[in-house]
């Protein structure tokens, strides 16, 4: 056998101990499969004498994960800290100047970082393994980066983060409405005290500018995404969705378009019996769209310390393997194209609109004026009774009062659907801002 492998691996917490018990599980099946054994050596985290949920045996211990990056008793530097900055930026430039392999799940520094990391990693002629950092589990990096590669992608998307799924789920299943069920993920794990960087859709919007550039050749373009989170989702419209045929999920999404490309991240109707709309709970998935392959669907585990730390091992397999660097972006991350926007506002599609209307005359009369001056052509208009007329009670509306009405429009331009929103806010028909959800074809 070859010499072994040797790991630093620098945070011990969900993913870096997860990685610890898969290695002891698979130790000898996966010294079989790469001809030498792979062995953590070092480790870091930030307390020492923290209870773990694995042993690291006899590693090294560093306080620092700089020191550790650059010491000489390993061959691959695992970063399974977190965060855009600070440490783990710090760490990984330090482990691939100092000529080691990097593998981490860090979507938040790829996210910030991504093209520079690369082009560092090339010029020092190792490997940058980030599998982990999109889709837990799903092997989609090495999906567009090996197996897709000869495609050319027109669309790639995907529900990316767990705990929107989840709450989306709930909401749907035990009609429940958002704060409840967030309160709920909270207390079970699935959502952290700060649920901003997930329910707001940075996390998702991460993993979507890596997605983009594997897809289309383009730098890392993170600021360039237009972000939408779930907050604004409110039981009425998880209802309206139903009864017309959609589930509500957020998507990441990245499209090539004449003009352009788009990356989005935002709530999205998707048809009911389309498989993406059968994902729920905490599962993840990545569609993607290839001229010769097709459409492919991958479904799985988005999260957690199992399905992270298989990922995390897949990149460490390839490094033990030895063979060809693959390219992080599949090319050169100097050929990697400046990112173009598509044009704002000319995103095309149908969607769906909730409006709470003024029961007088005329106001559906002006909301339809509004719409017809931007050309934006309805297929359907429900006037939803309200929920206790459903139940049988309280059927009558007071007059005057607000009544739910559903546009489901026909395909328009972002730039239309928003100005003819803006005009029926102002005219003072409705009495709260408007609720419009994209509906995503698929
Ligand atoms: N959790 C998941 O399911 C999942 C899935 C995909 C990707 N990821 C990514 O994987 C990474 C790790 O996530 P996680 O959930 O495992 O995080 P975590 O449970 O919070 O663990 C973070 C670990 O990093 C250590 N650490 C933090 N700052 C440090 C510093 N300055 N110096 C040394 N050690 C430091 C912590 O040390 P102490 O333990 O001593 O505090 C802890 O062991 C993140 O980038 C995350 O986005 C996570």
């Amino acid at each position: 056998m070859s010499q072994p492998l040797r790991l630093g691996v620098a945070g011990l917490g969900t993913v870096g101990t997860g990685l610890l018990n898969l290695l002891q599980a698979h130790r000898d099946r996966l010294a079989h499969i790469v001809g030498r054994e792979i062995a953590v050596t070092g480790v870091s985290a930030r307390t020492r004498a923290k209870k773990r949920a694995a042993s690291f045996g006899d590693a090294a211990w560093f306080d620092d994960p700089r020191k550790l990056a650059a010491d000489k008793s390993i061959d691959v530097f695992v970063e399974l800290m977190g965060g855009d900055e600070g440490a783990a930026r710090e760490a990984v430039e330090t482990a691939l100047a100092a000529g080691k392999h990097v593998v981490t799940a860090n979507k938040a520094l790829l996210a910030r970082h991504g093209t520079e990391i690369a082009r560092m990693a090339e010029a020092n002629r190792v490997a940058l393994g980030f599998e982990a950092a999109v889709a837990g589990g799903i092997p989609v990096i090495k999906a567009l980066r090996e197996s897709l590669a000869s495609n050319s992608i027109r669309r790639v998307y995907g529900i990316l983060n767990g705990t929107c799924n989840y709450i989306l789920t709930k909401m749907q299943e035990e009609l429940r409405a958002f704060d409840d069920v967030l309160k709920e993920a909270q207390e079970k794990g699935f959502a952290e005290t700060d649920p901003t960087f997930d329910i707001d859709g940075f996390d998702t919007a991460h993993k979507l500018a890596l997605l983009t550039s594997l897809a289309f050749g383009t730098r890392v373009a993170f600021d360039e995404i237009d972000i939408e989170g779930i907050r604004s989702i409110t039981q009425a419209d998880i209802e309206a969705a139903g009864d017309l045929g959609y589930r509500i999920k957020l998507l990441g999404v990245a499209l090539r378009t004449e003009s352009g490309i788009e990356q989005r991240v935002h709530p999205a109707m998707v048809p009911q019996h389309s498989a993406i709309a059968e994902v729920s709970g905490v599962t993840n998935c990545v569609a993607i769209d290839g001229d010769f392959v097709g459409n492919l669907l991958l479904v799985g585990p988005g999260a957690g310390a199992k399905a992270t730390a298989s990922a995390v091992m897949s990149d460490i397999v390839d490094i033990a393997r030895g063979g060809g660097l693959p390219r992080p972006f599949l090319v050169p991350a100097a050929a990697l194209v400046l990112y173009e926007r598509a044009k704002l506002g000319q995103h095309q599609g149908a969607y769906y609109v909730r409006l709470a209307v003024f029961d007088r005359p005329g106001a559906m009369a002006g909301i339809a004026g509004r719409m017809g001056e931007r050309s934006v052509s309805l297929e359907s208009i429900v006037q939803r009774r309200p929920k206790g007329a459903q139940i049988g009670i309280n059927a009558r509306l007071k007059p005057g009062a607000p009544t739910p009405v559903i546009l489901i429009t026909h395909e328009t331009t972002e730039e239309a659907i928003r100005g003819a929103l803006d005009a029926i806010q102002s005219d003072g028909n409705v009495s709260e801002a408007p609720q419009m959800i994209r509906i995503e074809p698929l």
